[in-house]
Order: structure tokens, then sequence, then C-alpha cells
């Protein structure tokens, strides 16, 4: 029975370049839409880009843009980064669109109808230079737990707190960098504590909609039964905004986030019209079809809780699933700016071919919430192994001969050499992991077919066969077999390289691959064509080449995209240039590089014409102590330090100064206000014990 399905993807910002975090994603969704059709299934894809809300118009201004104009620009930069990246989405709109704006406005009126939006007056900051009031992570300041200094109004990247902006010391506009002023003003608020929004969300959260991770996120987020944990959900923004307006709220828009999801259905209303599809055999509250929305993690909390609520109650049907994924990381750690690795499409694009990284992140996933790491060198080892030495290699091996001694015509197939291809296909082992978006498992015993097939080409010699008289026959059957083998393996391996997949059609003369129930060989007699090369091997040199052009300087350091963690805090689109203070881990190696040891201040000097330093002379274990010259002048009398105990970096390259060579650094804590304090070990630590 054809399945009807309908697929999104989480809509990208309309104020930045799709990364290769992004990419998690859309290829993910792509391959098991790309298998759903292959299968014969009736399945739309659609995406937008997610176009509103205070970044995003700030953005512009600085442009010296209108908002429209950026959002037409940024669009037609992800649409061609998917397309490169063969993501192929049946419609790509966006949420700056009449149809997402009457499904946002009619949903709303349904859900005030349905007495379950509120108006309450709020306070909120206020940056006076800019007139506007601020999104949380537009507030800056000093962390109230940690005393950071620049932590953002909704949560400290150092210590991980969460707050409120108005706990913050001294908050200031990271727009205008003016102090902000509280003033107050009347938001609209969608009544998700309401006994019925509870209600159903309980009995959604046990309806198998979402992964066991994320349904006990649910669990957390609803509190025990009885519980009531649930606050009321903030959809109003005041103007300025670029946005929707709410209907019979003159100078209130819609939060960004009220109208993002909504752009599914406003893309799909797209393709409906484009299409002749019937919208409420997809939407409608009694919808057969299948709904999948593919999300990151970190925005798990609108969807598993707004989306569904604000559907149900507005008549709406629900999601049939959520799929979350993970993060990306690469090289083991976060994206990052100076290492080189917040990596775009388009530099990425550049060098590399995009199926290469469709194979590798379909080989890392596995339909769990788990982040994925995308470890360069094995990239460019599995790529190389797999694609190249067990795929093409069949193909590149067997089918010259059938061009130059059989004038491209196929023999008759060893079917005793494809039994096992046509058992494998026949049990759908393989299609059961495809659709479980376990493709990591899809692939393995994919490669262990090619491995088989490897070794029946390796076993037979066609090599061997086409130089001895009278083995013509033999020769032509174990080319036919191993291409009908490839002809097998490329089938299983379409979802996730559709341009390669296509290559091998053209050149095997077949119809489009489909993924049907029969099974049955290439037929003797039938004409291929001739080979061409089908793709190339990944150069160490190409990497390293994208890496070296990605990396920056350390200031000042970007938030890599998918990253933002606190997923119950509502978020805004952010702007790069805004958006700059989370931290840029090192890794413990990168830590422990830095020897620093407790050190014994044996001696203690002004330096004759140095107005900052002292000369110190340092006992770290060693058989002579080290000579270091400090900048603590101003904050210590010499003679107060000899005795003192206190910790050095010993391994920084030696300085030579005009006063002598400095053999290391003392370490000092200094704030905004005057004062400078060196550090002191607790009791009982010894001259040259290793700090870590
Ligand atoms: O987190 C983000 O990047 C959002 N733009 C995703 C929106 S998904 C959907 F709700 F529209
Ligand atoms: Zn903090």
């Amino acid at each position: 029975m054809t399945r009807k399905i309908l697929v999104t993807s989480a809509l990208p910002y309309a104020n930045g370049a799709i990364h290769l975090g992004h990419l998690v994603e859309y290829i993910q969704t792509d391959i098991w839409v790309r298998f759903q059709k292959m299968r014969g299934n009736t399945c739309h894809y659609v995406c937008a880009d997610d176009t509103h809300g205070t970044p995003i118009m700030l953005r512009a201004e600085k442009e010296g843009i209108t908002p429209e104009q950026l959002i037409a620009r940024v669009w037609q930069e992800h649409h061609d980064d998917f397309a490169a990246f063969h993501v192929a989405f049946d419609n790509y709109g966006s949420t700056n669109s009449n149809e997402t704006k009457e499904f946002a406005q009619g949903i709303y009126r349904t859900l005030k109808a349905e007495d379950l939006i509120e108006v309450r007056s709020i306070e909120q900051f206020y940056d006076p230079v800019k007139n506007l009031f601020l999104p949380d992570r537009f507030i800056k300041g000093e962390c109230p737990k940690c005393h950071a200094k620049d932590q953002y109004g909704d949560n400290c990247e150092v210590c991980g707190a969460a707050y409120a902006p108005t706990e913050l010391i001294a908050p200031y506009s990271a727009v205008s960098g003016a102090k902000p002023e509280l003033r107050s003003s009347d938001h609209y608020f969608f009544k998700l504590s309401d006994q019925r929004c509870q209600a159903f969300l309980r009995q959604w959260t046990k309806s198998g909609s979402l992964q066991p991770e994320a349904a006990n996120k649910m669990q957390e987020w609803l509190g025990a039964e009885g519980e009531s944990k649930l606050t009321d959900w903030d959809i109003s923004r005041d103007a300025p905004y670029f946005g929707f307006e709410i209907p019979d709220a003159p100078g209130k828009y819609f939060y960004v986030w009220l109208d993002a999801p909504v752009g599914y259905m406003g893309s799909f209303k797209q393709l409906c019209a484009k299409q002749g599809i019937a919208f409420d055999d997809y939407w409608g509250p009694d919808s057969d079809a299948e709904l999948y929305h593919f999300i990151g993690k970190d925005i798990l909390y609108f969807h598993a809780l707004f989306w569904p609520a604000m559907l149900r109650h507005a008549g709406y049907r629900t999601p049939t699933k959520l799929f979350a994924h993970g993060f990306l990381t690469v090289n083991g750690a976060k994206m990052s700016k100076s290492r080189g690795t917040f990596i775009t499409a388009a530099s990425y694009l550049k060098r590399l071919n995009p199926e290469w990284l469709r194979y590798y992140y379909a080989a890392k996933l596995n339909g769990s919430m788990e982040d994925i790491d995308l470890s360069l060198d094995d990239f460019i080892a599995k790529v190389n192994s797999d694609l190249i030495g067990k795929y093409v290699n069949i193909a590149s091996r067997c089918a010259g001969f059938i061009g130059k001694r059989f004038a491209g015509k196929l023999g008759s197939v060893d079917a005793t050499a494809t039994a096992e291809f046509e058992t494998t296909y026949k049990a759908g082992e393989i299609a059961l992991s495809f659709e479980n978006r376990d493709y990591g498992r899809a692939l393995r015993e994919i490669m262990r077919l090619a491995d088989v097939a490897n070794l029946y080409i390796a076993a037979n010699k066609p090599w061997e066969m086409a130089k001895q008289e009278g083995r013509e026959t033999d020769l032509h059957t174990v080319c036919s077999t191993a291409l009908t083998l490839f002809r097998d393996l490329t089938l299983y391996l379409k979802p996730v390289l559709p341009k390669l997949a296509e290559q091998v059609e053209a050149f095997l003369n077949i119809p489009a691959l489909a993924w049907t129930d029969d099974w049955s060989p290439l037929a003797a007699g039938h004409a291929i064509n001739e080979y061409q090369h089908l793709m190339t091997r990944i150069e160490p040199k190409q990497v390293d080449a994208m890496v070296e052009e990605n990396r920056q300087s350390l200031e000042p350091t970007p938030t890599p995209a998918p990253t933002r963690h606190a997923e119950h805090q509502q978020h805004e689109a952010t702007t790069d240039e805004v958006k700059t203070a989370t931290p840029d881990y090192i890794t413990i190696d990168d830590f422990a590089k830095v020897d620093l040891r407790i050190a014994r201040i044996i001696s203690a000097n002004h330096v004759e014409g140095a107005d900052k330093l002292l000369r110190l002379e340092l006992d770290i274990g060693e058989a002579k102590p080290r000579q270091v010259f400090a900048g603590i002048k101003s904050a210590y009398d010499p003679a107060t330090l000899v005795g003192r105990m206190t910790v050095m970096v010993t391994n920084l390259a030696p300085r030579k100064m005009k006063f002598g060579l400095s053999e290391g650094m003392v370490l000092a804590a200094s704030g905004d206000a005057p004062g400078l304090f060196i550090l002191s070990p607790d009791a009982g630590a010894q001259p040259g014990m290793k700090v870590k």
C-alpha cells in the first residue's frame, strides 16, 4: 500500500550561510525522502527560510537594505547551497509569504476564540537609543552567578546558569551599547498552562510520536501527573519588528517562533497549488497521511510542546513523529572558526564533492539524538576505502571488457553468485534500516555486500580470463554478474548518492532504479553504455586547503549555528555580529600543553628603568631557579613576596628583555577595578608540583 507522507526539515534563519552543521539535518532528511520515493510512496518534502525577527531586521538595517531585500538574497544562497548538495525539496518557500501569514493569523484567531490567548503587561528591557524592546540575546552584562563579563541576557556561557535579563549585573544593549531601561508593555500569551493543553500534551507524549530520549525530556518539562510545570508562551513582540501583525492588535507582531513552524504549512500550501494536492489530506484533523518533522535536538521544546498544542487547539492534525538529531562536531570539537572547522556549504563545494559528505554523514547517522563527529581524517579514509576502493572498483574492473570484447552487450548471469544479493534484497533489512533512519547500519550491510562482490571478482580474475583462450563465455558471465551486483549496490546507495546513481543508470542504460519487491538480474543481451569514470578519491590536500581557507583569527569568536543549547528558552534568530560570546572550547590536550607548576619566590627586586616589572627568582624544583620579569610592581612590595608560593607557566618560550631573560610567567588575576592578585596554592603544595 502506498503511504502518503509529508516531511519537513527545520527552517534555516535568513541571515546566515548554510554550513556543515545545518547539512546534517538536510542530508539526513533528503536521504529518507528519496528512500520513500524509491519505495513508491507519495512523499512531499517542504522547507522554507525562517525570515522574521529582530536580528534579521537589524541585520538589514546594518547592510542598508530592507529586510525583504536581505531575505530575498539569502533565500537564493540557501536554495543554491541545498541544490548543490542534492537536497531536493519539493517546495522551498519563505515564512514571509501570504500563505504563512494566513495560517498564522487563522491559528491565532482560533486559539483566541478557544480562550487560549491572554494579554498581560510585562516589563522588558528597552533600548532608549534604538527605540526598541531588546530580545534577551541582545542584552549583555555580567553573569549574576559567576560574574563573567559580557554574558547574554538568558544564560551564561561560562558557568551555564540560566536567568532573566533583569538579573544581569550592569546590563547593556548589544545593539547600541546603551543602558537598557525597564518598560512595560502588553504581550499576548498562548495559555500553555491551560488544563486542556497540559492534558493533551501528556497524552501526546505517550502516543509514540517522540523518540525515547525526547519523550523523557517532555516528561521533565511537563512534570509529574497533577503537577503544572508549563508556563504560558509569550507569542507577541512590539513594533518595530519584522514579522506579521497580530490581528486586531496594532503595533503587535507574532514572535518569530510562532510563525516559523507555521511556515511548514505555508510552504506545503504552495506545493499544493503547484501540484493540485488537497491540503487537508495532509493537515486536516482527519488526515490519514503521515507527517514528520526532522529537527535538531535544540528546538525540541518548540516542536514538542508549542507546536502540537497550537495545532491541536486550532483544529489541525498533529505530527506523526518528530525526528530529532544531535549536533555536529568536527574533529571531536565544536565547529570553530579559529581551527578552520566552521565550514560553510559554499566553501566545502569549492573543492569537495557533495556526495562524499552525504556518504560520510549517512555512515554516522543512526536515528538517535546523539551528536555526530566529522573526523576529517576518517572522512578521507572512509570515503576512499568504501566508495572508491569497494564500490566504484567493481564497475571499473569489469565494465571495460563488456565494451571491448562483447560490443557493450551483457551475457548471462551466474545465479549462484547473485543468490545472496537476491535473498538480501528480498529480506528487506536494508530497507528497514533506511526506514528507521539507521543509515549507518544500512551502509555497513551494503559495504559487506560490496566485499562479497569484490571477492567474487577476485576469485574469478576477469583480467586473467581475458588473456586465456576459450574463456570468452566465462569472462562474459563474470563481468555481467559483477555488473548485476553493482546495480544492486547502486540501488541501495541511491538515496545517499543520487547523482552517482544517475550516472550509473546512464552507464548501465537502465530506467531510474526503484525499490520494488521484485528482483531480477540484468538481462542477457542488454546493451550498456561506455563506462565513464564515476568518482575520484579525496585527496587530503583538498581537505587541508578547505580548512585553511576557513581558518580565521581568534577574534572575534563566533557562535557555530547548531549550538542553541538552552532548550527551555525562547530563542530569537541572532545575527553573526551580535552572537559572539560562545567560548571557543579547547580540548584537554590543548590545556595539557601548558605546563603549570607550583613555584616558591626566592627573591623579588625592583628593576631599574622598568615602571611595571619586578624581577623574581622562582624555585620550581629545578637545579637552578628561574628568572621571571613579572608586571606586578604596581600591586606588590617585593619584600612581601619573598618566600611565597605561587603558580607559574614554565614552558613559555623564554623571552629576551632589555633587563635579561624571562624564563616563564607568573599568573595573576585582574578585573576592571584596579588591582592585581597573584595566585597562592593551599598549604602543602611543594615547588615543582604540576598544576592540572
Ligand atoms: O533554530 C532555527 O534555526 C530555526 N530557524 C528553526 C525553525 S524550525 C521551524 F519551526 F520553523
Ligand atoms: Zn556565569
